[in-house]
């Protein structure tokens, strides 16, 4: 009997690579995240471990990141300011260090970084922490970090953190770390806003609930469209160009599906918010470039189907991150590919899966190393 099988590929649990098999670990990632943050036990709905003086008149939130971070961030926003009701801005910290926002008070400050390594992002929390050194008491800094390694360089820097409890990612295309950061905004918005009264009881109640849903939603994407997402991307072998489109909390997921398919399938991507097609990227499409759209039921389902529309006039394929049973999108769309029909607020959990898995795809079947693109680094600890 031979043994047809490497200590590499022990790791991977048969995945032909680690981006697959993490983006295969996500639902237990989020039932990881769901059992921190919304323990069933606990007296609150929602414990994150955050000291008092945190939330007490807290008047505006600052987020600094990088990459699929600040992806993240952005999501987190949405969150934030939606549910919270709270004013929150999202910068990259490498324009953030050279350019910060004038001092405002009572101002909370997190840094999202996966590794907690990130030079740019280490570097924008240390300059904001001295720069609010030996003001008074509300323009002082209040810090909270966001990542996967709370033992990291962030972790020693931030006494407060949210730990994200993704596991240790290798791919350096960040999935598994993206969905837990996604879950850690949940957990801050609900707890904010539970402590600020902007949400009732009954509401936190049934997100909390939707949220409990959503380890079995992405385990049913995984099980009913990997293999159709693997066939889909046989028509794009020529392919150049891609264009993602999203509204509202799923416009920062538009941006993660095409900084995906850029990094690991060196296929030119752009993400754009829907409503903004027209004023550039329209000038692009034609029946080269596919346009993939998120057309979630929810504020900006309409929105997105007219926007989509504007594509398919010029030829361009269509692609859809819908919801099942949605018979409308079906009759637009070229391609579907459905998720469970969830509320407009949790639908990123869902919705960056197949993105996650088109990119994989596509750079799968190119015959690149997906799990180590060029020209990237999983954390960029130099300027
Ligand atoms: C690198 C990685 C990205 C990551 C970014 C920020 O560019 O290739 O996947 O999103 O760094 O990393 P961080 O560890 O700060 O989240």
């Amino acid at each position: 009997r031979t043994l047809n099988w490497n200590p590499i590929m022990v790791e991977k649990q048969g995945f032909k690579h680690f981006m697959l098999k993490e983006i295969y670990e996500q639902p237990g990632v989020v039932r990881a995240c769901l059992e921190a943050y919304f323990p069933a036990s606990a007296e609150t709905p929602v414990t994150l471990g955050l000291p008092e003086e945190f939330y007490v008149d807290l008047e505006q939130i600052q987020i600094v990141a990088c990459g699929t971070s600040w992806h993240a961030a952005l999501v987190g926003k949405y969150l934030l300011e939606q549910l919270a009701e709270i004013p929150t801005q999202v910068q990259y910290a490498s324009e953030f260090r050279y350019a910060p926002s004038p001092l405002t008070a009572n101002t909370l400050t997190i840094g999202v970084t996966q590794s907690g390594e990130t030079a740019d992002t280490l570097a924008a929390l240390s300059m904001e922490k001295e720069r609010r050194q030996g003001k008074e008491a509300k323009y002082q800094v209040r810090l909270l970090g966001i990542t996967n390694r709370p033992e990291s360089t962030l972790g020693q820097m931030v006494s407060n953190i949210i730990n994200t409890h993704g596991g240790i990612e290798i791919g350096v295309a960040a999935t598994k770390t993206f969905i837990a950061q996604l879950m850690a905004f949940y957990g801050l918005a609900l707890d904010v806003a539970y402590r600020r009264q902007t949400i009732t009881a009954e509401r936190l109640t049934e997100i909390i609930a939707g949220l409990r849903q959503l380890p079995a939603e992405i385990e049913a994407i995984l099980e009913t469209q990997e293999r159709y997402i693997e066939q889909l991307v046989h028509d794009f072998a020529e392919t150049k160009d891609f264009i993602f489109v999203g509204r509202g909390i799923n416009f920062p997921i538009a941006l993660e599906g095409a900084l995906k398919l850029k990094e690991i399938s060196y296929i030119h991507a752009e993400g754009y918010p829907a409503g903004e097609m027209k004023h550039g990227p329209i000038a692009l499409l034609d029946a080269k470039v596919p346009v993939v759209a998120i057309a979630m039921p929810g504020s900006v389902y309409e929105k997105v189907i007219s926007n989509a529309q504007e594509a398919k006039a010029r030829d361009s394929r269509l692609i859809g991150v819908t919801s099942v049973n949605d018979g409308e999108a079906a009759e637009i769309f070229n391609d579907l590919i459905p998720v469970a029909e969830v509320e407009e607020l949790l639908s990123p959990i869902l919705t960056v899966i197949p993105l996650q898995l088109l990119a994989y795809h596509i750079a799968a079947r190119r015959g690149l190393d997906v799990d180590q693109p060029r020209n990237l680094a999983k954390s960029v600890t130099v300027e």
